[in-house]
């Protein structure tokens, strides 16, 4: 089924306000979005606005029960100036995997997309150009029953919205590894994009912050023993020159593209690529045997961004300078040159969106 969007322009763009050379992540948002709304068991009232705040009910279930995914796609301009986006089919699918998880309506694939290259269109030019920034492109859910009392909610509401970023960090990440605090446990909900995975961290992610420490690489929750990821970013480790990052079968970490196509790039290079349990014990050995060569993360904010120390039990444990970090070096360049579109597309990654589509709507 054909849903239309209807646009409403924004009288005034407030693009001249931000400072495309010096962009925060995620305070910046460009001049439209896109919202529909769910009831009756289909989407409705599918609409473009200039971005403004919406009001909500104090019952407002999403707020109460946590019923709220999102998603994080990134926009970058090829050499003909049209919109770049970097695997949205695979965002698409998980947003929906999330959605089933939490017991949300799934959005429709056409509308999806639809939306995207109709926002994409119509705010082109808040796509940035500088080194390490794009327009990063926020599609959230969230229930909208007004209603107090624990049931799966019937109604929601999708929001695409879009931000020009910069880098999300600016330097290598200290990661502390906890031993008390857990993110996941089989048959929950860690590889689902939803807003509880990341509420719960902010408790345990200030305390660390406070020791100096930039995020959290959580251990699994059965044995606190194994890998599972950082809440911003996959996890890679290279010992011996083997890269190792944990495997998805648990369901406890999340199903990363980026990180999926750093394990496809780093293949087609010939680096061997294991996906499987990496134990700390593990990790420390190689440390003191000096096998560890390297330890990085990946998410779509994040890119690749190098972990440079990590904390256990009471240890710092320092990572080799970056400059002398050649695979991943090489690799996020292999995977930053086709987000950009400087790069071949091997795979049919980048969906393009021709401007001018839609400029007469
Ligand atoms: C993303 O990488 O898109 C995320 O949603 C993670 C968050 C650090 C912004």
């Amino acid at each position: 089924m054909g849903y239309k969007i209807s646009i409403e322009k924004t009288k005034k763009s407030r693009i001249g306000n931000v400072d495309f050379n010096n962009l925060p992540f995620g305070r910046n948002f460009s001049d439209h979005m896109f919202i529909a709304d769910y009831y009756e068991e289909d989407w409705h009232d599918c609409r473009i606005l200039p971005f403004q705040n919406y009001s909500t009910h104090p019952a407002l279930s999403s707020l109460h029960y946590g019923q709220a995914i999102f998603e994080g796609m990134k926009a970058e301009r090829d050499a003909d100036g049209n919109p770049i986006v970097f695997r949205p089919a695979k965002n698409f699918n998980r947003f929906n995997i999330s959605a089933d998880r939490m017991a949300m309506a799934q959005f429709p694939e056409e509308l999806y997309m639809n939306a995207m290259d109709k926002l994409l269109t119509l705010d082109r030019d808040w796509i940035p150009t500088a080194p390490k920034s794009s327009l990063y492109i926020r599609p959230h859910m969230f229930a909208t029953e007004e209603f107090i009392g624990i049931k799966p909610a019937e109604n929601f509401r999708f929001v695409m919205f879009t931000s020009p970023v910069g880098a999300y960090y600016n330097r290598p990440v200290k990661v502390f590894i906890h031993d008390q605090y857990i993110r996941a446990f089989p048959g929950g909900v860690g590889y689902a994009k939803c807003a509880g995975n990341y509420g719960a961290t902010m408790l345990p992610v200030r305390e660390v912050q406070k020791m100096g420490y930039d995020q959290i690489l959580w251990l699994d929750g059965v044995h606190k023993r194994y890998l599972q990821e950082i809440g911003t970013m996959n996890i890679f480790i290279i010992i011996d020159g083997v890269i190792i990052t944990p495997g998805l079968d648990l369901g406890t970490i999340l199903d990363g593209i980026t990180r999926d196509s750093i394990i496809q790039l780093a293949e087609d290079e010939g680096y061997v690529v294991q996906e499987r349990d990496i134990s700390i014990e593990e990790v420390i050995n190689a440390y003191y045997e000096n096998k560890l060569e390297d330890m990085f993360g990946t998410g779509t904010a994040a890119v690749l961004s190098h972990i440079g120390e990590f904390h256990y039990k009471g240890e710092n444990y320092e990572l080799p300078p970056v400059e002398e970090r050649e695979a991943s070096n090489k690799l996020m360049k292999r995977l930053t040159d086709i987000k950009s579109g400087k790069a071949e597309d091997l795979y049919g990654w980048l969906h393009t969106v021709p401007v001018g589509i839609y400029s007469n709507q």
